[in-house]
C-alpha cells in the first residue's frame, strides 16, 4: 500500500487510451490512493463519468461550472488537498495547453491552480507516433519538465491507429510504479548506483549446474529503491524470474565470472556499489562439454571445484572505489561475522540477515553493521527495507572519500 492516504486527481483526456485510465483508477486504489477523476470533453467520447464514478466512488467532474463544486470554485477546491495531479492519458493537445498555461476547462484550470509544491503534476502522454515526435510536442514536453512536471513514458510499440512507434500510454501498473516513485525522496539524485542480484549458475555440463535459492528479490528491491531516489541504476542480475524495475538498466549474466566482468566494466564510474547477489563460492573446474550420462559408473564421475572471484572484495580494492555495501547471510553470530566481513573486504557498510529467514522470502529483518555500530531494521517487506538502506547510504555518502 505505497499510496496509502495519497489523494490523486486523475485527469483523463480525449484519446483512445482513456480505456486504460479505468483500470489505472483501480490499480491506484489497490495501493491505498484516493482517486478523484476529472475528465475533459474529449474524454467523454471514450469513457463516461458514471463509469469513473463507479470505479472510484467519487463523482467524476467535467465542467468548470459544475454546481456540485463549492462556490463555483471547483478548480481551486479540487486541487487543494490533492497530493498529485496525474494526467493519463495526456493528448498532444492537452500537453500543448499545459505548456502554454491555458485554462479553458476544468482539468486545465485545476492544473494551473494547484499548489505546485504540494501537488505534483505527472503527465502520461498517449498519441500517434508522428504527433509525439513532432518538434512542437517535444518542445511542449521540455517546457513541462522545466516547469517541474514528471513525464511518464510514453512506451513504444503497436498503436491503435495501426502505426508503430513511440506514443503508447504506459500500462496501468507501470504508471502506478512511477507515481509511487514520484513520492519518494530524491536522496540519490544524480548518483550512479550499481547493484548485483540473484544467484549465479555454475555449469557442470550443458544441462546441470550449481546454484542456490536466492530469488533476487532483495537486489531488485534495492535497484528499484535507488532509482526511486533519483539514481541512475545498473542491475547486474543472475538468473531470476523477476521483472526489471522501471527505469533500471539490467544486464543479465549467468556465472560468477560473467557477473564480475559486467560489474568491473561499470564499477569505476559508480558512486555506490551494492552487492546483493548470492554468488556461488565455487565452480566446477572443467564443466563437461557433453551431457554426463547416467550410465557412466559413479566412480568415473569426479567434480573438482575451484573458488570463484570475490566480486565485492575486488570492487572495494579498486584504487578509488565506490561506496561499497555488502550483504551477509548468516545462520549464527550475525553481527560478529558481518563485522569480520566488513574488515576483510574493507567495506564502509554491511547488511546482515539470517540466511534461513531471508532467502526467497518477501520480507526480512536486517541489521546494518559498520565499524562502530549495529542498527536493526525491524521486519518489513523487502522494498521497504531497500528504501531504508538507500536512505542510510545517501546519508553516509557525503562523508565518504573515494
Ligand atoms: O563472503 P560472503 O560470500 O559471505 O560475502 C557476502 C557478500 O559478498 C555479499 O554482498 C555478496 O554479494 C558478495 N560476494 C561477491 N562475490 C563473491 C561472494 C560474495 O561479491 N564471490
Amino acid at each position: 500500500m505505497d499510496l496509502r492516504d495519497r489523494k490523486i486527481l486523475l485527469g483523463i483526456t480525449g484519446g483512445v487510451a482513456a480505456y486504460k485510465a479505468c483500470d489505472l483508477a483501480r490499480r491506484l486504489q489497490d495501493q491505498g490512493a484516493q482517486v478523484q477523476p476529472i475528465l475533459t470533453h474529449g474524454a467523454l467520447h471514450f469513457v463516461t463519468p458514471i463509469m469513473l464514478q463507479a470505479l472510484t466512488g467519487r463523482p467524476a467532474y467535467v465542467e468548470l461550472w459544475d454546481e456540485r463544486l463549492d462556490q463555483a470554485m471547483g478548480h481551486i477546491m479540487l486541487s487543494r488537498d490533492a497530493h498529485a495531479l496525474l494526467v493519463a492519458p495526456a493528448t498532444a493537445h492537452f500537453i500543448a495547453k499545459l505548456a502554454q498555461g491555458l485554462c479553458d476547462d476544468l482539468l486545465s484550470s485545476v492544473a494551473l491552480a494547484r499548489q505546485r509544491e504540494s501537488c505534483r503534476l505527472l503527465v502520461a502522454p498517449a498519441m500517434n507516433v508522428e504527433m509525439w515526435e513532432h518538434p512542437a510536442t517535444q518542445r511542449n514536453v521540455r517546457t513541462l519538465e522545466a516547469d517541474g512536471a514528471v513525464i511518464l513514458g510514453p512506451a513504444a510499440g503497436d498503436q491503435a491507429c495501426g502505426e508503430v512507434g513511440s506514443g503508447r500510454l504506459l500500462e496501468p501498473l507501470e504508471i502506478v510504479e512511477e507515481v509511487i516513485a514520484a513520492f519518494q525522496p530524491k536522496c540519490l539524485q544524480g548518483r550512479r548506483v550499481l547493484v548485483t542480484a540473484g544467484p549465479t549458475f555454475e555449469p557442470i555440463d550443458p544441462v546441470r549446474g550449481i546454484t542456490n535459492r536466492s530469488s533476487g528479490k532483495m537486489g531488485y528491491a534495492i535497484a528499484r529503491a535507488a532509482r526511486e531516489a533519483g539514481a541512475e541504476v545498473t542491475l547486474v542480475s543472475g538468473p531470476t524470474r523477476l521483472p526489471t524495475p522501471r527505469g533500471v538498466r539490467r544486464l543479465d549474466v549467468t556465472t560468477a565470472r560473467e557477473m564480475q566482468d559486467a560489474v568491473m566494466a561499470h564499477a569505476a564510474s559508480a558512486d555506490v556499489f551494492v552487492a546483493v547477489a548470492a554468488v556461488a563460492d565455487w565452480r566446477a573446474e572443467q564443466p563437461s562439454p557433453a551431457k554426463l550420462k547416467k550410465s557412466t559408473p559413479a566412480e568415473a564421475v569426479t567434480l573438482r571445484f575451484v573458488p570463484n572471484p570475490d566480486i565485492l572484495a575486488a570492487v572495494a580494492a579498486l584504487p578509488s572505489p565506490p561506496f561499497c555495501v555488502g550483504f551477509a547471510a548468516e545462520t549464527e553470530r550475525l553481527v560478529e561475522q558481518a563485522r569480520a566481513k566488513l574488515a576483510a573486504k574493507r567495506l564502509p557498510l554491511i547488511v546482515a540477515n539470517r540466511a534461513e529467514d531471508a532467502i526467497g522470502a518477501d520480507d526480512s529483518e536486517l541489521i546494518l553493521v559498520d565499524e562502530r555500530s549495529s542498527v536493526t531494521l525491524p521486519r518489513a517487506d523487502k522494498l521497504e527495507q531497500a528504501r531504508r538502506i538507500v536512505a542510510e547510504i545517501a546519508a553516509r555518502l557525503p562523508a565518504f572519500n573515494r
